[in-house]
């Protein structure tokens, strides 16, 4: 086991407001450490958790962790985006709760995989390692129209187009390896350094793009929505506004969901002072009618 750890983030707001039936069938789509997993487990002497994570790493570290509740858990390597077929795999056709925590997990920024700016790792960023798009190949490749895009509309860099030109400028002398040269050339085009990284916003919106992260949570929960019981609940805490933006939509205009949280469950300045990365967590919970 690595010596990191992922603290799971606003973990009492979920355990106070996810698990609505206590010896159901719940969902864990974003596994990561099996931190939330152990709490509602532990919590919960009843529930059952299936826990889904597309990162083969985080599957191994999880089925450790969970060890000793390894009679109430199953653990399915897929993409949340393919939640009903993941289920169905498992001969489950419906549940009474499921939580998506979005993002990547402790192990992944530190596992040397081109998720963190600050180490001389490889460009790669993604979850699964048995998808083909890299984050070398959008950096290397996309022409600089396309990646301003991918860095206006997916991080909402306001510099897009500065940091396009300075990548593609970079590149025709030689490809972008690490991550380490991307943030610099990021940092460099930017000019500005303030509290928080100059490449976080280039570096979420490589990782949104290589991961095609919103089209997956658009389809999970979707079928989310399907297979839930009524009175099964959804909750998805997200790290920035496209994908909260997106689950206050799709919460208020979907006729089966009562929204149980109007505002969005933010955490508590303790939280955030032992757990900076909670910051900017949203929680929005729904139960279905
Ligand atoms: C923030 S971590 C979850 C941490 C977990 N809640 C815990 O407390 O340990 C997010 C996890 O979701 C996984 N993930 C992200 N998008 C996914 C998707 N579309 N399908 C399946 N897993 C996904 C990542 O690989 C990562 O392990």
């Amino acid at each position: 086991m690595s010596d990191v750890t992922h603290i799971p983030v606003l973990l009492e707001e979920v355990l106070q407001n996810m698990v609505s039936v206590e010896d159901g069938q719940f969902v864990d789509a974003t596994l990561g450490g099996g931190g939330h997993t152990y709490r509602i487990l532990e919590r919960y002497k009843q529930i059952r958790v299936i826990g889904i994570d597309a990162d083969e790493v985080a599957l191994t570290i999880a089925e450790e962790a969970l060890r000793e509740f390894k009679d109430r858990v199953t653990l399915v390597r897929g993409n949340f985006k393919n939640l009903k077929e993941i289920l169905q795999g498992i001969g489950v056709s419906s549940i009474d709760g499921i939580l998506f925590d979005l993002g990547t997990s402790t192990y992944q920024i530190m596992g040397k995989r081109g998720f963190s700016f600050n180490d001389d790792e490889a460009l790669d960023m993604r979850m699964d390692i048995r998808e083909e798009l890299t984050a070398y190949d959008i950096v290397n490749c996309y022409r600089v129209d396309e990646l301003a895009t991918v860095l206006f509309e997916y991080g909402e860099e306001e510099k897009s187009r500065r940091i396009a030109r300075a990548i593609v400028e970079t590149r025709k002398k030689k490809p972008i390896e690490t991550a380490k040269e991307l943030a610099d050339i990021v940092a460099k085009a930017k000019w500005r350094r303030g509290r928080i990284h100059p490449a976080t916003k280039t570096f979420q919106a490589i990782r949104i793009e290589t991961n095609h992260e919103l089209e997956s949570l658009k389809k999970g929960v979707e079928s989310a929505v399907e297979v839930l019981n009524p009175k099964g609940r959804i909750g998805v805490i997200s790290f920035h506004s496209l994908e909260d933006r997106m689950i206050k939509e799709f919460f208020r205009n979907s006729p089966a969901l009562k929204r149980l949280t109007k505002k969005p469950l933010r955490p508590e300045r303790k939280e955030i002072l032992t757990n900076p990365r909670s910051r900017s967590a949203k929680l929005r919970v729904a139960e279905k009618q």
